[in-house]
């Protein structure tokens, strides 16, 4: 029997397979955040295609959180109804609609990749005084009356993407962007309470974890993606990432998303099939805390390895899903198991 197709339960939810689509930037909302055509097609094209998951990209609870002008945004009541279109074509095409919701801190405010990727020019917020590289802005840092309307914003975010009919919340840790770069001791300098110790680093992480998951009603599954390692000398490692999950185990989240980098620019990232996968492997063996393995999975195969192997309890897919939105349903055929398909598509099984 294949693991991968066997349903995940997460509080309330019941995954039908181990498969969730990873967060992925589509550059294509409105320039105030909300949902276009291209969302309606790209989202549940993948639900059709068999995830159990579709976790939605990076979703900004404010508008100076946005990586660029054209993510999505839940920082306001109108961004409500398209983000409830999206959730509920979602569910009707077979999957769980997820949302993961994010703060880009000092990486905010960039062009879109096909049209340079440069900074804009946006004021932007973070830890401390250290811009992201060269040509990126030095961030305002954070003092604590900002850091509350943070914390305020991914509350009402988390508050409004259960209103829009999302079941599962993920919390964007990862990647350099705001809570991440709280995190990374090469871009926290801070002196006071939120800074300096792994403790003061994790510190408002920490809180926001917390605070999000006392507004979700219980049966609602909290995610958390991180960046294990932050692939630099002198920067946030494996070890750290074990410490802060077991914090974020006692608060209550219930998967940590293992990825890894884009903290500090110019590392060399020792890229290979399932790369990523010992971090997650590490979190769930050594601190019994769900999680989810993501990187350069690619084949059937592969994820139902990992999964064996007890490295992970999810199997995030990204770009494969890009080129290919069927993927699951072909790996349901080539591994020989029985997959939750709409019965239009019985028939091809
Ligand atoms: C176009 C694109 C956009 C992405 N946007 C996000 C994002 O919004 N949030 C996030 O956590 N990761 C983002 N990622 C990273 C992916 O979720 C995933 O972790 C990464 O692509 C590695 O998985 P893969 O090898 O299966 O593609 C993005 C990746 C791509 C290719």
């Amino acid at each position: 029997m294949a693991l991968l197709f066997t349903p995940l339960e997460l509080r309330g939810v019941r995954l039908k397979n181990r498969l969730s689509m990873s967060p992925m930037c589509q550059y294509s909302a409105t320039e105030d955040g909300k949902v276009t055509d291209w969302h309606l097609l790209h989202y549940p094209t993948r639900a059709l295609g068999g995830v159990g998951l579709v976790l939605l990209e990076a979703t900004a609870v404010l508008p100076e959180g946005r990586i660029s002008p054209f993510d999505l945004g839940i920082w306001s009541e109108e961004h409500l109804p398209g983000l409830a279109e999206l959730a509920r074509r979602i569910r009707e095409a077979g999957a769980v609609p997820g949302i993961q919701l994010a703060h880009a801190g000092r990486k905010a405010g960039v062009a879109r990749p096909w049209e340079g990727g440069r900074p804009l020019g946006w004021r932007v917020v973070g830890p401390s005084p250290i811009p992201f590289a060269e040509g990126y802005p030095v961030p305002e840092p954070l003092d604590e009356g900002g850091m509350e309307r943070v914390l305020e914003a991914f509350v009402e975010g988390a508050r409004r993407a259960l209103r829009a009919g999302f079941q599962v919340v993920e919390l964007h840790m990862a990647h350099g962007y705001l809570l991440s770069s709280f995190l990374s001791p090469l871009s926290n300098r801070r002196e006071d309470a939120y800074g300096g110790s792994l403790e003061g680093r994790m510190r408002f992480p920490l809180r926001v974890a917390q605070a999000v998951r006392e507004a979700l009603p219980e049966e609602v599954p909290l995610f958390v993606r991180v960046s294990a390692t932050d692939w630099a000398e002198g920067g946030w490692g494996l070890e750290d990432t074990l410490a802060f999950a077991q914090r974020l185990k006692a608060l209550g989240v219930d998967l940590l998303d293992c990825s890894s980098g884009g903290v500090v620019p110019g590392v060399r990232v020792p890229v290979a099939p399932g790369f990523q996968v010992p971090f997650a492997d590490a979190v769930r063996k050594r601190v019994g805390l769900r999680t989810g393995a993501v990187g350069l999975i690619t084949a059937p195969e592969q994820a139902e390895t990992l999964l064996q192997a007890g490295s992970a309890d999810l199997v995030l897919l990204g770009r494969v899903l890009l080129r290919d939105p069927y993927f699951p349903l072909r790996a349901a055929q080539a591994l020989g198991a029985r997959a939750e398909v709409p019965p239009q598509y019985a028939r091809a099984f």
